[in-house]
């Protein structure tokens, strides 16, 4: 039971005595009389963050639209409605919305997007590899009609928007700018014709894998499991970025393999993303980025979004790839991932994308209304206001506006005409003849 809650002048914080412990009160919201608040207050004991903090981290954020790289609730629209829009709210807490998997509540809706003070979304355009060869394509596209619909439903929130400067423009007028990124490439079905629609109905960035190689990239998942197809990008792969380039597509080489980040380095003419992945050195699971790639990824003019999936943030070489537990992480353990990869590339290389809704356990920072808790802990450990600035809008805004410069400089390239080969196709059991042969 609380027993009472006072100011403390001294610590300049709030004090809350809940049986029988002090705990700081470091969340405003949560600041209610149950037994539940005792225990989630207590889960900030690691950080080192004051509601003088908070007060200047929500501030911080109410001054710039803070991005989000990464968030896969259409997946979850997809899994529990058929992908239709009846029988859900996003203006209503979602919390208990997704039913397939009652552990794994719905972490995101406009009420807590509006708490966690957010600004722009990429929502994840995704399926998962058994659509491969399949029906991939139809599954992409269906996901973009489904973030275009509910952008228009609750259009007193949400602007779509494709461009750098369109978020700042939503920003500008109240709203939230909701774009759209492809998560994984074997939903172009190795067409550089399909990867151009994409982009025509609004894609603005491709993570070139999921976890299953396509026949022209390596995917992190197929090459610590069985055996690395590409050694990185194929010769179609290199022409997959350079027409992301010409586009002005962002290229995300999240879940892509350690070769396939070097070859797109190596190739993209434009600043490269991973828009959800977080630091190898200290959590050494193959999603995360490693530091030499971290050096790379600076002189590229990158940005890396970090993800707060426990599973990435709390391993160590002993456990990392163990899934047998319900692992957890803390906020200063996501801090401390992001100190990190900011020590190896400065200020103008990382960002957030959260994975929110691609998670199916979370940690402290357990759904969209708690960013402004990572940036008051941020705060604590000295991180300027203008670094955070940079994290949660300025190096974003820097890269995609880069992406659209390349793209700007290329006006007169002519598009790829280039055909896959069809001997790096595996499996062409659900494909008709090509028009070619
Ligand atoms: C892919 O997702 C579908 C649901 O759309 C699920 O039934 C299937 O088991 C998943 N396949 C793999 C390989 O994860
Ligand atoms: C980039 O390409 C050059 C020339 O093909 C090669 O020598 C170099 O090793 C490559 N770098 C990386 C990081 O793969
Ligand atoms: C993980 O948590 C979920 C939901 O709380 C539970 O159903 C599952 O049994 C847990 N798994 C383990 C290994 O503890
Ligand atoms: C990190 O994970 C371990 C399990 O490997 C767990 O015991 C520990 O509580 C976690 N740490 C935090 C801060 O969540
Ligand atoms: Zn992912």
């Amino acid at each position: 039971m609380i027993v009472w809650v006072y100011f403390s002048a001294a610590v300049g914080c709030l004090i809350q005595l809940c049986e029988g412990k002090a705990y700081l009160v470091r969340n405003l919201y949560e600041c209610s009389t149950t037994k539940d608040v005792c225990r989630k207050t207590a889960l900030f004991e690691a950080a080192s963050f004051t509601q003088y903090h908070l007060h200047l981290a929500q501030q911080i954020m109410d001054s710039v639209p803070m991005v989000d790289g990464h968030n896969d609730f259409p997946w979850h629209v997809m899994l529990d409605f058929g992908g239709r829009m009846e029988g859900w709210d996003m203006r209503k807490n979602m919390w208990d919305y997704f039913q397939h998997r009652p552990d794994h509540p719905s972490q995101t809706d406009i009420p807590r997007i509006r708490q966690g003070l957010l600004g722009a979304q990429l929502w994840s355009v995704f399926t998962n590899c058994s659509a491969q060869y399949r029906d991939g394509v139809t599954k992409g596209l269906r996901a973009v009609d489904l973030i275009k619909r509910f952008t228009h439903k609750y259009s007193d929130f949400f602007r779509f928007v494709t461009s750098a400067d369109g978020i700042l423009e939503a920003f500008n007028a109240g709203k939230f700018a909701s774009l759209i990124g492809l998560e994984g490439g074997h939903m172009i079905d190795s067409s550089l014709g399909v990867l151009r629609i994409y982009y025509e109905v609004g894609v603005r960035y491709m993570t070139l894998t999921w976890n299953c190689a396509t026949p022209w990239a390596d995917s992190v998942t197929n090459t610590v499991i069985n055996t690395p197809v590409h050694h990185g990008l194929s010769q179609f792969g290199k022409r997959v970025v350079l027409e992301m380039n010409r586009l002005g597509m962002l290229v995300d080489v999240s879940h892509a393999a350690l070769d396939t980040m070097y070859d797109v380095l190596n190739v993209s003419a434009a600043p490269i993303i991973f828009s959800h992945s977080s630091a190898f050195a200290l959590c050494p699971h193959r999603r995360n980025v490693p530091d030499d790639v971290l050096r790379l990824l600076r002189n590229n003019g990158g940005i890396i979004m970090i993800n707060f999936y426990p599973d990435f943030i709390n391993c160590t070489q002993d456990d990392v790839y163990d899934t047998t537990f319900n692992r957890t992480a803390s906020i200063s353990q996501i801090a401390d991932h992001l100190d990190h990869i900011k020590s190896i590339t400065g200020p103008d290389h990382v960002g957030i994308g959260a994975d929110f809704d691609g998670m199916d356990h979370v940690g402290e920072l357990k759904d969209v209304s708690t960013y402004p808790y990572l940036f008051a802990e941020l705060l604590s450990r000295g991180w300027p206001r203008a670094d955070l600035e940079k994290l949660a809008f300025h190096n974003f805004y820097r890269v995609l506006k880069a992406a659209e410069q390349v793209r700007d400089s290329k006006l007169k390239d002519e598009p790829d005409d280039t055909l896959v080969d069809e001997a790096d196709v595996p499996d062409r059991s659900c494909l008709s003849e090509r028009w070619d042969t």
